[in-house]
């Protein structure tokens, strides 16, 4: 994952406290940046590769089920950092969030300071991110990536020397690929003159802002693996995509394959479990049944000849013989009957149950 050496001791905000609505019913309970992913909290992967690049110290910017985090993370120790929290009481968006966080900062007002949205998978080099940074004497350096259809994302046009000249909301007609990828290196004094408790967005009003002032806002644009975790089918990938090794983590319990297995997990020698797909621990899945490219939760059951593709399916959640589930999200502890065809973005809320389905659709229709 890292190209250049580390970075020397640097100070990172790690933006935790979103709602993650596009998310749930997955996000109803645990905040998205805490869903299992790829056998572990999907901020260890993220927490993973900060310390490969020399993050040592880093602020929690959490506002929803803000207690979790700690409980999850404690003071860092185990991920060789130090991890401080601090909470917003209503959330202050993404600007006002690391002006809160910044309070808990000890650099100087002229050091770089990392910021990390909490949502994101990338391979990009943070290391070159930040020399870009120093060796420009930027305002804010934010690491761009070009992605196939700009038109759901904000674009963020550059001059050929890399200076971000607009922030444009999402468009039909974007005039670039390259999108804001949410890692961003602030000058500390930058953040500190972020009005303070205020709800502000950085992509709305602080960086327009800076640029509208003539400050230097430099883009870092790389090809490197990139994703942003916010939707199910975008959740099921990146959690696939780390299982197989196509982005890797030092946070990945066992070895890159086709799945992965936590403890307990009973697969079936006659059942197929493929594409990346982590099956949680105690978690069963039955003889004849298919698997490919999901996150089976801990304790769920996908029983005998069940199909599931690129689906989660929630702890203690059931999905019943001959079921077929194509990019579906089930809630923890509901119950699939047997025959029910559920496909594109169909989401069962928890303890929901779908009776027992006796007409039997083909599977091509
Ligand atoms: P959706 O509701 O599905 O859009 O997800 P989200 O709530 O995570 O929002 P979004 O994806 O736009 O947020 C980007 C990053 O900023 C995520 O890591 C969020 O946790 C974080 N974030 C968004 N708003 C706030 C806020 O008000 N306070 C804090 N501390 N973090 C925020």
């Amino acid at each position: 994952m890292q190209s250049t050496e580390p970075s020397e001791a640097l100070e990172a905000i790690l933006l935790v406290g979103g709602q993650g609505t596009r998310l749930r019913p997955l996000t109803l309970h645990t905040p998205k940046p805490l869903l299992p992913t790829a056998g572990v909290p999907f901020l260890a992967h993220q927490l993973a590769k900060a310390h490969a690049y020399g993050v040592r110290r880093i602020v929690f910017a959490t506002s929803y089920r803000a207690a979790m985090f700690a409980e999850a993370f404690g003071d860092g120790s185990a991920f060789g950092l130090e991890i401080v929290y601090m909470t917003e009481e209503s959330p202050l968006g993404t600007g006002g969030a690391i002006r809160n966080a910044a309070e808990a900062l000890t650099c100087p007002p002229d050091a770089p300071v990392l910021v990390l949205n909490g949502d994101i998978l990338s391979g990009h080099d943070i290391s070159a991110q930040v020399a870009l940074h120093r060796s420009r004497g930027a305002a804010v350096t934010l690491h761009l990536t070009e992605v196939d259809d700009p038109t759901r994302f904000g674009c963020v046009p550059t001059t050929p020397d890399g200076r971000v000249t607009a922030f444009l909301e999402k468009t039909p007609t974007p005039v670039t690929n390259r999108i804001n990828a949410g890692c961003y290196v602030f000058q500390r004094s930058v953040i500190d003159s972020i009005p303070a408790g205020e709800v502000v967005s950085v992509e709305r009003e602080t960086f327009p802002g800076l640029i509208e002032a003539g400050e230097l806002v430099l883009g870092y644009a790389d090809g490197s693996y990139w994703l942003d975790v916010g939707t199910p089918a975008a959740f099921v990938q990146g959690s696939a995509d780390l299982v197989q090794g196509r982005l890797t983590s030092s946070a990945l319990p066992g070895t890159a394959g086709e799945c992965l297995l936590l403890d307990g997990a009973m697969v079936s020698p006659e059942a197929k479990v493929t594409g990346g797909t982590v099956v949680g621990a105690r978690a069963t899945v039955e003889a004849g049944a298919s698997v490919r490219g999901s996150v089976l939760a801990d304790d769920c059951v996908v029983a005998a000849g069940a199909v599931v593709v690129d689906s989660v399916v929630g702890s203690g959640a059931r999905v019943a013989s001959g079921a077929v589930l194509r990019e579906v999200v089930v809630g923890d502890g509901a119950l699939i009957g047997a025959g029910n065809e559920l496909m594109s973005g169909l989401r069962i809320w928890p303890g929901v149950t779908l009776p027992e389905c006796s007409v039997r659709f083909s599977s091509d229709v």
